[in-house]
């Protein structure tokens, strides 16, 4: 069925409209049997479907009684509207008529029942509905797999601006770049995720830590926060007087999840998660590591890259400088890549007025900064992560390093160049609108 996706509602597993009782008996015994819930079956045919699925989301699996139509192969049309991609039908009638068999087969129907329907029938229809609805999960699961991209980020010290970058990320691949995106914040007692979307977290986190065996497609749908149309949130706000207690099989399983249901995740991971729990990192494409051109950032930097490379050998890094000041580092660009023998690839200046505007306005950095070069050089990023734009990023900050730049009329020129080849590295989808 081919209504547009209606974000935040859960889908119910079952539902079923039954223009008589006898028949309403036979499939509520039929649901108990196979686990659903029996009050989910209703009286009432496929007028009554389409009315109660015009307001709700459409469950995965629908039984409608044809009963009351005249002339059912239009009147399902009017169902197809209103119902989900992804659900499937059932169709029940009182017709035997082979022509009416094929056509409701052809617009999609999954099975036909001929009434009056034994219960064997009714189970046997049921558990088919099941299988075909998982295996078309099962392929697209398989397909998302292997394009999936999950991205870590992780910071050098406390307030480099991880979560920010995160956030950022998150935003822009939701909307940029237009993938179905999970963000995923691990950090359960003072996470800032859902604060950077002005949501309020829920308990999705918590529940799925207190309860792993829970997680599942289903599970995701129902816990996660929607930031927009692509991007979904999983975050908390634990009690402080509640210890995370997890051996981190939620989370694995939580990226297993995410792996299947969408084409990107980014983990908010604090560092002091990832040292605990070194699956996380480790079944991730990249980790973006945010620091600050500070002496303990270059110390930070080399000891979680060595720990990286030692727990996470198959997730490649990427060296980010946040709240860049060209004049103002504490130490130079050149200093701190030689004090950690690797590059930094990528800068995100200081822009105090963007972040001020982001949090008052509960947006994230990425879009306060629309149009700016701070927006630019996040999107740089978003291209670097799955590996589109050069490691060494020559867009934005980056250039503002070269010495020609420290002459007045030389930097201007540079900038216009410096967003010039930023906006050309971007893939078009990934590219920011000016203001
Ligand atoms: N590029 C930037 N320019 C200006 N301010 C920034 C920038 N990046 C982050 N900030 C600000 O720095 C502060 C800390 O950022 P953030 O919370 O993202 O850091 P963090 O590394 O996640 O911190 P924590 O260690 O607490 O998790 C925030 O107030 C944020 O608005
Ligand atoms: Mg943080």
């Amino acid at each position: 069925m081919n209504a547009p996706w209606k974000p935040a509602a859960p889908r119910d597993p079952f539902a079923a409209f039954l223009c008589d009782d006898p028949t309403l008996d036979r499939v509520r015994s039929a649901a108990v049997e196979l686990g659903f819930a029996s009050e989910k079956c209703v009286r009432g045919g496929l007028r009554s479907a389409v009315q109660a699925l015009a307001v709700s989301a459409s469950p995965a699996i629908l039984l409608v009684d044809l009963s009351d139509c005249s002339d059912p192969l239009n009147e399902i049309n009017a169902l197809a509207e209103v119902c989900e991609p992804g659900t499937v039908v059932v169709a029940l009638g009182q017709a035997n008529d082979v022509r009416l068999y094929r056509a409701l087969i052809a617009s999609g129907i999954h099975d036909y029942l001929l009434k009056p329907v034994a219960a064997d029938q009714l189970l046997e229809a049921i558990s088919g509905a099941r299988t075909a609805l998982l295996a078309p999960r099962a392929a697209a699961a398989a397909e998302a797999e292997r394009t999936h991209n999950a991205i870590a980020v992780v910071g050098t010290r406390g307030g480099v601006g991880a979560s920010t970058i995160a956030a950022s990320l998150a935003w822009l691949a939701s909307t940029a770049e237009g993938s179905p995106t999970a963000l995923l914040d691990l950090d359960v007692h003072f996470g800032t995720a859902s604060l950077a979307f002005d949501l309020e977290p829920g308990r999705g986190l918590a529940d799925a830590i207190e309860t792993p065996s829970r997680i599942d497609g289903l599970f995701i749908e129902r816990a996660m926060i929607r930031a927009n149309e692509n991007l979904a949130i999983l975050s908390s706000e634990a009690p402080l007087s509640t210890p995370l207690a997890t051996d981190g099989s939620a989370f694995v399983q939580l990226q297993d999840e995410f792996r299947q249901a969408f084409a990107r995740t980014i983990i908010d991971l604090p560092r002091s998660v990832m040292l605990n729990f070194p699956q996380v990192p480790a079944r991730t494409e990249l980790v973006v590591l945010v620091t600050e051109l500070t002496l303990a950032g270059a110390r930070d930097t080399i000891r979680i890259l060595a720990w990286l490379r030692a727990n996470a050998p198959d997730a490649r890094t990427l060296v980010v400088a946040n709240r860049h000041q060209q004049t103002h580092a504490e130490i130079a660009r050149s200093e701190f890549e030689s004090t950690i023998e690797g590059r930094i690839e990528h800068f995100v200046p200081l822009d105090t007025k963007a972040a001020v505007a982001a949090a008052k306005l509960g947006q994230t950095l990425a879009e306060a900064a629309k149009g700016t070069r701070t927006a630019a050089a996040l999107a740089t990023l978003l291209a670097a992560t799955r590996g589109t734009a050069a490691a060494d990023t020559e867009g934005g900050e980056l250039l503002l390093d070269q010495p020609a730049a420290r002459s007045p009329f030389a930097m201007k020129a540079l900038l216009a160049r410096g967003r010039q080849l930023a906006a050309a590295k971007m893939p078009a989808a990934a590219k920011v609108p000016a203001q």
